[in-house]
């Protein structure tokens, strides 16, 4: 039998810094030997990428926003993640449901048991092994913000917002101590590395 892979989940508020440790995350893995699926959400497929470019971009009702979110993600599921798994495959996933949680469950207020649900409805036995958190103060988060390309749905949102999708981020991972890693990622990128390197290969040791 194959030796089981791992699914790996990055998550962060927008302007966090988390994509920038995602393809390092993934070249690491590869150069100790093992073979990587990097994907990401809302997207991952065909399917899925189209949903993706809708939610980022056209107006509509928050139930709608959060049963796209998880029809793009069964889709990912079942196309990507789960065969990928099967093989022993290591998965480096940019967002999860933890986003679910945050950014509609805290940032618009749909309210964790709402998303809940939904999980459930899903997949609930498939939670990722190691989920890194990237964290900043807001007002580093927007600063990055600013200087990016024409910013989609989420990013213009108002500061409050974050403040919201923040404390859900933060609630989930008091919620899961033992899956989600907080990471500072204020401090300079060879520090963040540092902290991600050391826990990766500590992941990789687990049977
Ligand atoms: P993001 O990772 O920020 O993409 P990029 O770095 O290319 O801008 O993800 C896109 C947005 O989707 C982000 O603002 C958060 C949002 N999102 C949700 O609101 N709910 C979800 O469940 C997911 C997966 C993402």
């Amino acid at each position: 039998m194959n030796p089981r892979g791992r699914f790996i989940t990055l998550e962060g508020v927008d302007g966090a810094g988390k994509s920038t440790h995602a393809a390092w995350l993934a070249d690491t893995l590869r150069a100790w030997g093992y073979t990587v699926v990097a994907t990401r959400e809302p997207g991952g497929t065909p399917l899925g990428e189209t949903l993706r470019g809708l939610v980022l971009s056209e107006s509509m009702s928050l139930d709608t926003e959060t049963l796209l979110m998880f029809a793009a993600r069964c889709e990912h599921l079942a196309q990507v993640i789960e065969p990928a798994l099967a093989r022993g495959d290591w998965v480096v996933c940019d967002r999860y449901t933890d986003a679910t949680y945050a950014y509609q469950g805290g940032g618009r207020q749909l309210g964790a048991e709402r998303v809940a649900v939904l999980e459930q409805w899903m997949r609930p036995a498939l939670q990722p092994d190691r989920t890194w958190l990237f964290d900043v103060p807001l007002e580093l988060a927007r600063a990055r913000l600013a200087d990016a390309r024409q910013p989609d749905r989420f990013e213009r949102e108002a500061a409050e917002f974050f403040e919201r999708t923040r404390a859900a981020y933060h609630a989930r991972a008091a919620a899961h101590p033992g899956r989600i890693r907080i990471v500072d990622s204020s401090r300079p990128v060879e520090q963040v590395r540092a902290q991600l390197h050391a826990e990766l290969r500590a992941l990789t040791e687990t049977a």
